[in-house]
């Protein structure tokens, strides 16, 4: 089959469904790829290396939609001017088409694409679930846009993000405050953070608090019980008193804070108003709010979809098309998430594509399937985020059995300690003191490794080798002894735990790094 890949018609896009490296792993599936000519240039690839791994270049969109048998797009297909034609005019009943569609806000795009018989997977229903999570392009995207939000803030502010000590006097780090710990949400906070912020953040759901906080975050608490999980892992709508707790939390910190990344959203909603005019009177002058959901009616009203504006001597960021503005990247991982949907559905890797019903991830993602509409699917069967359990009878009979523990506990040292002084009677009184030392050891061991978290048990075993290297004491005694094998034999024993201890260290030390970003 031919899949075809035709320049993005959207005002200001800038991204491509394809890269040269993607276009090549396709074509090992079996599949001729063709590149309308010039789709990848606003994204920094050239038609020329496509045609180094093999690419077609296609001069005119109408000939390439024609001979293509899918069609990869970024954007939902719109009406092209320059051809006087709507691209769902160039779809038919023999051709596939994979993009971005918006089904919950596009019935009508829905109704057009049924018509022409074709079948039309949407890139933005694929679902949330942890096997789909290599083809989840809404969240790649959103990771982009939350990086760029602040690359967008950084641009705006007119100060350093990280605090500095100069000659010429101190400054004072930038306080960021990111509303809303989703995809975009998190990789604000990690890019505000490797920029050298305070960085706070708050989200409804619970399950965000320890991320951000991995994320060296502070995460703000609300005194106030209510979880606001909702389906899939995405969030739900919270109660009147819960968002007006909420916005005095907001409004204190809007006092505190320089720049502002408002990215909370239920999904298929409006987006809640969180950030008010008031709020925004109050922050600095200079300050930044970079509102992520202003396509669905922004986090703070004051902002405008695809605009910059400055109200109150605040500048507000609607950008609505963040990760076009990082167009290679955001090519690269919707080429990829592509890919990976690809390859699910050429399960012989001959180039045939195979819109398998019976898969979740295929079934989730096809809104259309040969001229019949196939959306809304059926609820996901598994979250990427694990469901709340119920309280079960077994977890209250676990607490019961807990209660006991003590008693068992005493029980279990005074037969211990019988058996100790029944040894002790008899045993030499060498073995009593080495018997007391191994017990001992036994017992700080245990207290050591099993109050450290599982997770870093890895870090804790280098340390222990390097620690293990305390018998360098028994090569610095024998150094200096008269006889030349000893003196050898103790220089390269010093040598080789050297090594153990400065390696020991510094591998725990990296490990360790990487639980801290
Ligand atoms: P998401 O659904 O994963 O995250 C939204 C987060 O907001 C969730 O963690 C949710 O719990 C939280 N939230 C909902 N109500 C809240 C409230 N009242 N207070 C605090 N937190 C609340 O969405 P994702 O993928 O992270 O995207 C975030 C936003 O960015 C969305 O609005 C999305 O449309 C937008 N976006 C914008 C782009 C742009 O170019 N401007 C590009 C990509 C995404």
């Amino acid at each position: 089959m031919l899949i075809g890949i035709p320049k993005e018609i959207h005002p200001g896009e800038k991204r491509v469904a394809t890269t040269p490296e993607t276009a090549e792993k396709l074509r090992a599936l079996g599949y001729e790829v063709a590149l309308e000519s010039g789709a990848g240039v606003a994204a920094n690839f050239s038609d020329d290396t496509y045609r180094e791994t093999g690419v077609s270049i296609v001069s005119s969109a109408k000939e390439l939609w024609e001979k293509a048998d899918i069609i990869m797009k970024v954007r939902a297909p719109e009406a092209n001017t320059e051809l006087s034609v709507h691209e769902t005019d160039l779809l038919d009943s023999n051709k596939t088409l994979i993009s971005f569609v918006a089904a919950g806000i596009n019935p009508e795009l829905l109704e057009t694409l049924s018509k022409t018989g074709a079948t039309a997977l949407a890139m933005d229903s694929i679902p949330r679930i942890s096997r789909a999570q290599k083809m989840d392009a809404l969240s790649s995207m959103a990771n982009i846009a939350g990086y760029r939000a602040v690359v967008e803030a950084a641009q705006h502010f007119g100060r350093f993000f990280t605090g500095q000590i100069t000659a010429a006097g101190k400054v004072p780090p930038a306080k960021v405050l990111v509303i809303g710990g989703g995809v975009a949400g998190l990789a604000a906070i990690g890019a505000a953070k490797s920029m050298g912020a305070i960085v706070r953040a708050f989200d409804t759901r619970p399950e965000v608090k320890e991320q951000v906080e991995s994320m060296d975050a502070e995460f703000l608490m609300l005194e106030f019980e209510e979880d606001g999980s909702g389906e899939g892992g995405y969030a739900k709508t919270m109660s009147e008193e819960f968002i007006k707790k909420e916005m005095e939390l907001f409004a204190k910190q809007a006092m505190e804070v320089d720049i502002v990344i408002t990215t909370a959203l239920i999904p298929g909603k409006p987006a809640p108003e969180l950030w008010t005019e008031a709020m925004v009177e109050t922050m600095r002058d200079g300050s930044v709010i970079v509102d992520l959901a202003a396509e669905m009616g922004g986090n703070c009203k004051l902002t405008e979809a695809n605009k910059i504006v400055i109200k109150h001597g605040v500048t507000l960021i609607g950008y609505t098309d963040l990760p076009s503005r990082l167009a290679a990247q955001s090519s690269q991982l919707y080429a990829t998430n592509l890919l990976h949907l690809l390859t699910d559905m050429t399960p012989e890797k001959d180039g045939q594509l195979v819109v398998d019903m019976e898969d979740e991830v295929i079934r989730g993602a096809t809104v259309v399937n040969k001229g019949e509409i196939t959306w809304p699917p059926p609820a996901p069967r598994l979250y990427a985020v694990p469901e709340k359990k119920e309280e079960t009878a077994q977890t209250i009979q676990v607490t019961e059995a807990a209660k006991d523990s003590p008693l068992k506990q005493l029980l279990f040292f005074g037969v211990a300690g019988l058996l100790l002084l029944a040894l002790g009677s008899v045993a030499p009184p060498d073995f009593m003191s080495h018997f007391t030392v191994f017990v001992l050891s036994c017992f700080i061991g245990y207290m050591v490794i099993w109050n450290v978290s599982p997770s870093l048990h890895t870090p804790l075993m280098s340390v222990t080798n390097a620690i293990s290297s305390i018998i360098i004491i028994g090569a610095l005694l024998q150094i200096s002894s008269p006889d030349n094998l000893n003196k050898y034999l103790a220089a390269f024993a010093i040598l080789i735990t050297s090594v153990n201890i400065v390696g020991g260290f510094a591998v725990t030390q990296r490990m360790l790094e990487m639980f801290r970003k």
